[in-house]
């Protein structure tokens, strides 16, 4: 078939009616009525009911139609008629016409399906049963066939257009797409490198990038001035619904601008995006320091679509007696709390003890939190007692509480504890008690952040460590002054979901040298690792800074999606594995050995290679438990016998399977985050000196071991 002869299923209009069109696609659904046969033919663009009756269609083709199953793909030709009076469906598009089939070709036989795939009714009013139940991993499993959803296509479809109004907006502003390398050094973004061994420098990886900002910074000193990429980032970091390992940014960078230029650029292309999902967004976006930020509502991206903010009430209880209370104080702590109004009758005296105060809040790191019920005749709780009247009236007016109030504190000597913990209880609560609106926006920028956070030793980057601080003239070597240091960062906040972010960043080498030194780099270290970038910034590098916004949480947003997976073609699963293709999988020996990973331990020894052989021994000093000679037979016997079931094992193994090779790398399984340390047995071979057998170097050991 011609293409241009080909009509599009979903665009057939009552006008058509009298055409002859061919049409392809998908049955979507099937109705036979005897002699006569509905489908309903999908593709793209929508549904078209087709008709095979043996008044107009010819026998054979009606022969052939009595094959069709679900998801077959087919090519009809036939011509457009008006519905008969009373059989039109107003649930699809094209639900005034039909086509009656003249010819059809099978082009493709569909296998008995894992899931359905149809979301329409053949029958006007009548309800799909949807298989809302179908497992995710199946849904990935088959995703080719899920992608034939029409719920799903809308989605990319949607996608695209939203990642072509940033390439037009950004076009228009003069930015210039680039495309960055994948195969890299490490960048630091504060997650973990995927890193991908090199064959022509074997023992050396390769890193993907965690975002391009280094090679952006480096397009600035390049003099393009205004550069932008669609691109793909990795990140090895704990899964989250709104993460994925690899992942979409819009990823941009300006030379000679400032945090104004990138306020209004930003909120101009965020609102044209929205726009494409039907979503005004006003503008400016409001903005709101990080401090504020977090005494208001304990998150660093603050949910604005409900109140419920905190109120500070340390200084109603600086002359207390409640024992609680005046110890955090005294150890120079703070009391905030929240009003939950008009809660009381939902949140009864029972389920503020057992379940909050006792369970809950402390799940979010607090030791405890004080609640009280707003009676007709004042504070109603457990401690209330303990509290003046001033604290009671104090309290009162504070929270502006009125009978039917709920009012919710949590103390502890340390401020950020006080405000995660009660941020958390402050969205627990929205959930619980439904307060959050749907179909509403509410964008903000988050501003001076820190720039950087107190690690086990030392500070970390909050942002990454190019990032301008507010003061340039901090001694790298002091922590708290280093702690005091606000950065020239921004984050673009919505709902409470962090969209993107970005600062104003270091050009000036000296300055970048003192950061990567107050992180507690060595000049080695950083001159191994950013040498070439500090390099880079000591030829005239222009004063720059860019933004990247997160393109799968913008459009999952914007559709409205329940996770980002909903809105990438072939996602990984919440595991951070691929049921389609089965990735990451094992690979062949050969593989590695070409790769150089088989011996990853470079000169040193192989483990036990030339290990004796007293299996009783060995078993005895491994478990830790004596074995007398009277005891030696027996355990002897049970060896032979382990070892005689693990020989029929391998004799039952094809002998064209390949053996499985699997290099674990050197880590800490039982103090994550500490270094690994090779013990002497592993050196001295002691370790593997039971193995069964050696074969080019190496040990054969069972399964288990690994
Ligand atoms: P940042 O690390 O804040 O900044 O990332 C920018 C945005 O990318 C999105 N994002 C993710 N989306 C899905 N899955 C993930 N695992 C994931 N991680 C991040 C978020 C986030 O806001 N180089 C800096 C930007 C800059 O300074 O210009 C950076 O990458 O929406």
């Amino acid at each position: 078939m011609p293409h241009h002869d080909r009509s599009s299923c979903g665009e057939l209009r009552l006008a058509d009616a009298g055409k002859e069109v061919t049409l392809a696609g998908w049955v979507d659904a099937l109705r036979d009525h005897g002699e006569v046969l509905f489908i309903h033919l999908r593709d793209r663009s929508g549904i078209v009911q087709v008709v095979f009756t043996p008044e107009s269609t010819p026998q054979a083709v009606c022969d052939k139609a009595a094959e069709l199953k679900s998801e077959f793909c087919v090519q009809v030709t036939g011509r457009v008629i008006e519905r008969a009076e009373g059989t039109d469906n107003p649930g699809i598009a094209t639900g005034g016409i039909e086509v009656v089939a003249a010819d059809l070709d099978i082009l493709g036989r569909c296998a008995a399906l894992p899931f359905q795939i149809s979301e329409k009714s053949m029958t006007a009013g009548a309800a799909v049963k949807r298989e809302e139940t179908v497992g995710e991993d199946l849904r990935l499993q088959y995703r080719y066939l899920d992608l034939r959803r029409p719920n799903m296509q809308e989605h990319l479809i949607r996608r695209h257009r939203i990642v072509k109004s940033i390439r037009d907006f950004l076009d228009e502003q003069g930015f210039v797409e680039v495309e960055t390398p994948m195969l890299t050094r490490s960048t630091p973004e504060g997650a973990r490198d995927y890193l991908v061994p090199s064959r022509h420098f074997p023992k050396n990886f390769y890193a993907l990038p965690q975002s391009p900002q280094l090679f952006k910074q480096l397009l600035m000193v390049g003099g393009m001035e205004r550069y932008f990429q669609i691109v793909r980032c990795f990140r090895d970091e704990d899964l989250r619904p709104n993460r994925q390992p690899e992942f979409t940014q819009l990823d941009l960078e300006a030379s000679f601008i400032d945090e104004a230029y990138l306020y209004t650029l930003f909120e101009e292309l965020t609102a044209r995006m929205f726009k494409i999902g039907g979503i005004d967004l006003s503008r400016p976006f409001p903005r709101m320091t990080w401090q504020d930020a977090m005494n208001s509502s304990g998150s660093d991206r603050p949910d604005l679509r409900f109140g419920m903010t905190f109120q500070d009430a340390t200084d109603l209880f600086t002359q207390t007696r409640y024992g609680i209370f005046k110890q955090i104080l005294e150890r120079g702590g703070c009391i905030k709390g929240i009003n939950v109004q008009g809660a009381s009758e939902r949140l009864s005296k029972n389920v503020l003890q057992n379940e909050y105060a006792k369970e809950i809040v402390p799940g979010f790191g607090a030791k405890g939190m004080t609640w009280m019920r707003v009676m007709d005749g004042g504070l109603e709780s457990n401690i209330v007692q303990f509290f003046s009247e001033a604290e009671r009236m104090g309290i009162l007016e504070r929270f502006d509480a009125k009978p039917g109030d709920v009012i919710l504190m949590i103390a502890d000597p340390s401020w950020s504890l006080v405000c995660t913990a009660l941020g958390q209880l402050r969205l627990h609560l929205a959930h619980r008690l439904d307060m959050i609106p749907q179909g509403v926006y509410y964008p903000l920028w988050v501003t001076d952040f820190p720039l950087f956070e107190a690690a086990d030793e030392g500070v970390t980057s909050s942002h990454h460590p190019f990032t301008m601080p507010d003061r340039t003239d901090f001694d790298p070597g002091n922590i708290d002054e280093l702690l005091a240091l606000r950065s020239r960062a921004y984050d673009l906040v919505m709902n409470g979901e962090e969209l993107g972010g970005g600062s104003i960043r270091i050009n000036d080498r000296g300055l970048q040298q003192r950061i990567l030194q107050a992180l507690g780099l060595g000049e080695q270290e950083v001159a191994e690792k950013f040498g070439f970038f500090l390099k880079a910034l000591e030829f005239g590098a222009p004063p720059h800074g860019g933004i990247a916004l997160g393109i799968d949480r913008v459009v999952a947003m914007i559709l409205g999606a329940a996770s980002i997976r909903e809105v990438i073609a072939f996602p990984k699963n919440r595991s951070a594995f691929c049921p389609l293709t089965q990735a990451p999988s094992t690979v062949a020996s050969a593989q590695l050995e070409e790769l150089g990973l088989l011996d990853l331990g470079g000169d040193r020894p192989l483990p036990g290679a030339h290990a004796k052989k007293d299996q009783i021994e060995t078993l005895s000093w491994v478990s830790r438990i004596g074995i007398g000679d009277p005891e030696r037979p027996a355990i002897a016997d049970a060896l032979a016998q382990a070892a005689a079931c693990a020989d029929r094992v391998n004799r039952q193994a094809s002998p064209q399977d390949a053996p499985l090779f699997r290099v674990a790398a050197v880590s800490n399984r039982f103090r994550e985050g500490r270094e690994a340390r090779i013990h002497s047995l592993s050196e001295n071979g002691e370790l593997f000196k039971n193995a069964p057998a050696e074969k080019g170097g190496f040990f054969k050991t069972a399964a288990v071991l690994d």
